[in-house]
């Protein structure tokens, strides 16, 4: 398939726009109709309201970009929902824009499988370096920042964000997504959950009595940002997986202080340091978060979390921060999860075969579609999706459906699991599984003290193997022959497209 948007990171592509990052990308979404620009919408809570508004009521909603925020230059932009719409998200992935949601899943795991990691392509500069800020000349709050819900403590600039550190110990660069509060101009706040990988080499930092030098990015190509959060094992590097699936390197930039690469098209971006705990720590939250509830006391620490020392602020002219701030699940911010196609490739990947469908609805709820082949081979799925990396630390309930249920359509796998889970067999409950302390349902006292552990629910939604052919036949009709009555009757009545 022909990569629409990426490939024209050159100069010119044969569509003739330019890779700009973020604002290419929104150039081609503008040119689809998919994006409304609101203006004198507040930075605190009306934008975070209208946008989560927007997302649980308007099917397919168009991205939003706010402009003339009260307080801020025009032209200080902040873009929501970026992929909420399935034409949005195909453009994003490089995707032609009437890719049905299956496909996109299927169609970016064979990618990730078949291209070869391409590292980032270091330049001397790039439109980031437009403003440069350092020193006392750091505030971060020139910038439309927004507080998403009445109860966060305070404004968080990272949502829609990208962090990027070095492991000491082998060299590799992750890159990953963690909540950033603002704690003053040149003071961040940074959440990340036990185990997180920018964690764990922030933590190799601060055994050797360090600061782990680091780098944030905010307003990005949605591309890098969809590879910052999702999950690859201990030491892929994100950057050279983001090469491989635009089929040609990542420009970036070599940080002047922390030798660091930064997406040379970012909007914003900060170089600084996260000090061990011991040496400095902020009062951090709470925060609203994505499974719809405010975490109480995240970790051991309390609210005391890692703090940014902001040693350096830079932003394109005329900048847009990315808003990502957690909504409940009921409001998503993506049409379609990335990690799907991740879990897709690691389940192919340990050579499970018959899988036809994955899809990751929010992170605590995930489907696999398979052709069933043998018998046990439903349970090998089950057992196999609970361990892959993409989806091991939140998949609290994991659905193995028949491959004539779409995974990606609720309706459809509520049918099946109510109609082939015959209860007591068919639910298999596995504990101490790795979990977040934001799970909340996790009693209060482990939240505190740990393990941060919850357990998994594996569903067989399938028709029992030994007697799969004296399974009842269904008297739905044919996906074949509603297509069929859509495109004869769509003139008379409102269809949504396909
Ligand atoms: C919008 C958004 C916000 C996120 N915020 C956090 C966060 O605050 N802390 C955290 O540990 N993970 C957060 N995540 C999840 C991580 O980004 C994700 O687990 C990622 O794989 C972490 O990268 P790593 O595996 O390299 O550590 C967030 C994900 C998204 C999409």
């Amino acid at each position: 398939m022909t990569n629409v948007l990426h490939e024209t990171a050159s100069a010119s592509g044969q569509d003739g726009i330019a890779y700009d990052g973020l604002r290419s990308f929104l150039r081609k979404c503008e040119a689809a109709g998919e994006i409304t620009t609101i203006r004198n919408a507040h930075w605190d809570l009306e934008i975070g309201a209208l946008t989560e508004s927007v997302s649980e009521l308007i099917p397919e909603p168009p991205g939003l970009l706010f402009d003339d925020i009260p307080g801020y230059p025009s032209g200080y932009r902040v873009l929501s929902l970026p992929t909420g719409s399935r034409v949005r998200m195909a453009l994003s992935l490089g995707f032609p824009p009437d890719t049905p949601k299956m496909d996109m899943v299927r169609i970016a795991a064979n990618r990730m499988k078949t291209s070869p990691p391409i590292p980032p392509r270091v330049v001397e500069s790039g439109p980031v370096m437009e403003n440069v800020f350092t020193g006392s000349q750091i505030d971060v709050l020139k910038l439309p920042v927004l507080r998403a819900h009445a109860l966060d403590g305070g404004r968080y600039i990272g949502t829609g964000d990208t962090v990027i550190n070095r492991d000491p110990e082998s060299g590799f660069i992750n890159m990953g997504t963690y909540r950033i509060q603002v704690h003053g101009p040149d003071l961040l706040g940074l959440w990340m959950s036990p185990g997180q990988q920018g964690r764990l080499i922030a933590e190799r930092y601060w055994k050797a009595g360090k600061a782990c030098p680091v780098v944030a990015t905010f307003g990005g190509d949605p591309l890098v940002f969809t590879f910052a959060y999702t999950k690859f094992a201990f030491g892929v590097s994100e950057l050279d997986r983001v090469g491989g699936m635009l089929g040609h390197p990542l420009d970036v930039i070599t940080g002047p202080v922390t030798g660091l690469p930064i997406a040379a098209h970012a909007e914003v971006a900060i170089e600084g340091e996260i000090p061990p705990p011991s040496e400095q720590t902020h009062t951090e939250g709470p925060f609203g978060e994505w499974p719809g509830y405010y975490a109480v006391d995240e970790d051991s620490t309390g609210n005391e979390q890692p703090v940014i020392r902001v040693k350096a602020l830079y932003h394109r002219n005329d900048p847009i921060l990315l808003n990502m701030a957690p909504q409940w699940p009921g409001a998503p911010h993506h049409s379609v999860r990335f990690d799907g196609g991740v879990l897709w490739e690691q389940l192919e990947g340990a050579g499970v075969p018959g899988i036809k469908g994955v899809f990751v609805h929010n992170s605590f709820f995930v489907v696999v579609a398979i052709e069933q082949r043998y018998a046990g081979h439903a349970q090998q799925v089950g057992m196999a999706t609970l361990g892959c990396n993409a989806v091991a630390r939140n998949g609290r309930f994991v659905v193995i459906v028949d491959d004539d249920i779409d995974p990606s359509n609720m309706s459809e796998v509520i049918w099946a699991m109510t109609t082939r889970v015959d209860p007591v067999g068919d639910i298999h409950l596995v504990p101490n599984a790795w979990a977040t302390p934001l799970d909340p349902r996790m009693p209060p006292d482990m939240q505190a003290n740990g393990p941060h552990t919850n357990s998994r629910a594996i569903f067989y939604a399938v028709r029992p193997w030994q007697w799969r052919d004296k399974f009842p036949p269904v008297n739905r009709i044919a996906r074949s022959t509603r297509d069929d009555m859509v495109a004869k009757y769509r003139d008379r009545l409102p269809f949504p497209k396909m």
